[in-house]
């Protein structure tokens, strides 16, 4: 009994430690949205150059996820958790104390790539680590601690905000870092990466050290065997047969970025003052509120992805998200209207409430659990570096669509591509509540459509 609860401690201090790199990814995401007023009186910025800064984070991103899938095969999970820890504290330090914009996009790089490595590594190294029964609420849990990490950042954002103390906006993010790379040297190392190795005997007595009493025979002849599939597998990923669940992922990176929801993130606050909130301090303490509700709305979904199942969530998320786009849109469209700022302020909500029921959590897990176990590194290593190249795309363009289309159309727009994320999950996403990947796999390669690839063989009809 008591060696149980030690193998329970073991699985969750893993879990937490872990999540806390998706604290940070929040963290340092978010705490540009309050940083930037100030960049940018400070340094005289012009609208291309916030974006620059705002968007060199993601452009690290995309080279630290897409390179994460090696990293973690060399030198292991534990360690590249460590290098996350020690990147992420250069980059904290080195932006914080930029003398000027160069620097500052320069250390907002090294930030992004510490963000991309963290984003793939963390959930992966969570998954190898937890047992099977838990495993899908352990790996949600990684975008909760995104959203906790984003509300800490407002926190901070609010509380410097009345100096304009951007520096130490910045600097902060190296106390959990700190604590991450402390905790790293704790923990042990992924016992499947072990095995991977061929270190077959060390990888046992972790895995029993983090089981307790119970019997490992059984997985751990699991893992060899997974791990003797697992040979070839970057051409594999490019297969006939595994297409369609690449389409799938990238498709939902591609809509849970271009539906807008970091320009909410990023940009709340600059929203804020568009819609007639004058003072800095106020714009952030009602994005504040916005992060809040992040929060709260992701921990109702948790239970519910896998009651309601994935694909009604998404579909209502998505119609929530445009309705709420649509709304933010015609507000902006009548100049002087009294009530701007607050239908701004509840479009927001309504909005930011829909994506962390939906897209927030469902892309990362849809993306975690769909690729057959053989592909699912490098699978997954490609869909998120996607996702945070489409990021990119929308950072990049916000304010300057913003400049060019005025408010209306760009809400309009990203409400436009709500419509087409509700049809591509309509007709393309597969439910995979409840189902194995080896149905999955099974179904993939009896060429069914996708959207039935979570439905069990013998069931023939489709049904939600
Ligand atoms: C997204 C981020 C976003 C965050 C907001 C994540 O799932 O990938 O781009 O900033 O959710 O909660």
């Amino acid at each position: 009994m008591l060696e149980r609860s030690n193998a329970n401690w073991m699985v969750y201090a893993v879990s937490v430690f872990a999540a806390l790199a998706g604290l940070l990814f929040g963290y340092d995401t978010g705490i540009i949205s309050g940083a930037i007023l100030f960049i940018k009186k400070d340094f005289s910025l012009s609208a291309f150059q916030v974006e620059m800064i705002v968007s060199a984070v993601l452009l690290g991103a995309l080279i630290g996820s897409g390179f994460s899938g090696r990293l973690t095969d060399l030198f292991g999970r534990r360690k590249v958790l460590l290098f996350t820890a020690i990147t992420f504290i250069i980059g904290s330090l080195s932006t914080a104390l930029a003398p000027s914009v160069h620097w500052l996009i320069v250390g907002r790089i090294i930030l992004g790539v510490a963000i991309g490595v963290g984003s793939f590594t963390a959930p992966l190294y969570i998954a190898e680590i937890a047992p099977q029964r838990i495993r899908g609420m352990l790996v949600s849990l990684n975008q909760l601690a995104i959203t906790i990490g984003i509300v800490f950042s407002y926190l901070v954002n609010y509380y410097f905000s009345v100096q304009g103390r951007w520096p130490w906006m910045l600097g902060l993010g190296v106390v959990p870092a700190a604590i991450l790379l402390l905790g790293t040297l704790f923990l042990p190392e992924s016992p499947r990466w072990m095995i991977l190795k061929g270190w077959e005997n060390k990888a046992r007595t972790v895995l029993q050290r983090i089981r307790g009493s119970e019997n490992i025979n059984k997985e751990f002849e699991e893992i060899q065997q997974t791990v003797k599939v697992e040979k070839g597998t970057h051409r594999l990923l490019f297969a006939k047969w595994v297409r369609p669940i690449l389409f799938i992922s990238l498709g939902l990176s591609f809509f849970q970025q271009v539906t807008g929801i970091n320009t909410i993130i990023y940009y709340a606050p600059t929203i804020l003052q568009i819609a007639g909130f004058k003072q800095a301090g106020g714009a952030i303490l009602a994005t504040l509120g916005i992060g809040i509700i992040n929060v709260l709305f992701t921990i109702i979904a948790l239970p519910l992805i896998d009651k309601w199942g994935r694909r009604p969530l998404l579909l209502l998320g998505l119609s929530g998200m445009f309705i709420s786009l649509a709304m933010m849109g015609a507000a902006f469209y009548f100049p002087g209207f009294a009530a701007l700022r607050w239908v701004a302020v509840g479009s927001m909500v309504l909005y930011i409430a829909s994506f962390a029921m939906s897209l927030g959590p469902i892309m990362w897990l849809i993306i975690s659990e769909i690729f057959p176990l053989n592909i699912r590194g490098v699978g997954a290593s490609l869909a998120i570096s996607a996702s945070w190249g489409f990021n990119m795309l929308v950072a990049l363009t916000f304010l300057t669509l913003i400049e060019l289309l005025g408010p209306s159309y760009t809400f309009w727009l990203y409400a436009f591509l709500c419509i087409l994320g509700g049809l591509f999950v309509y007709f393309i996403v597969p439910e995979t509540k409840g189902c194995s990947l080896e149905h999955i796999e099974e179904n993939l390669r009896l060429g069914r459509p996708s959207r039935e690839l979570g439905i069990p063989l013998r069931k023939s009809t489709f049904s939600q």
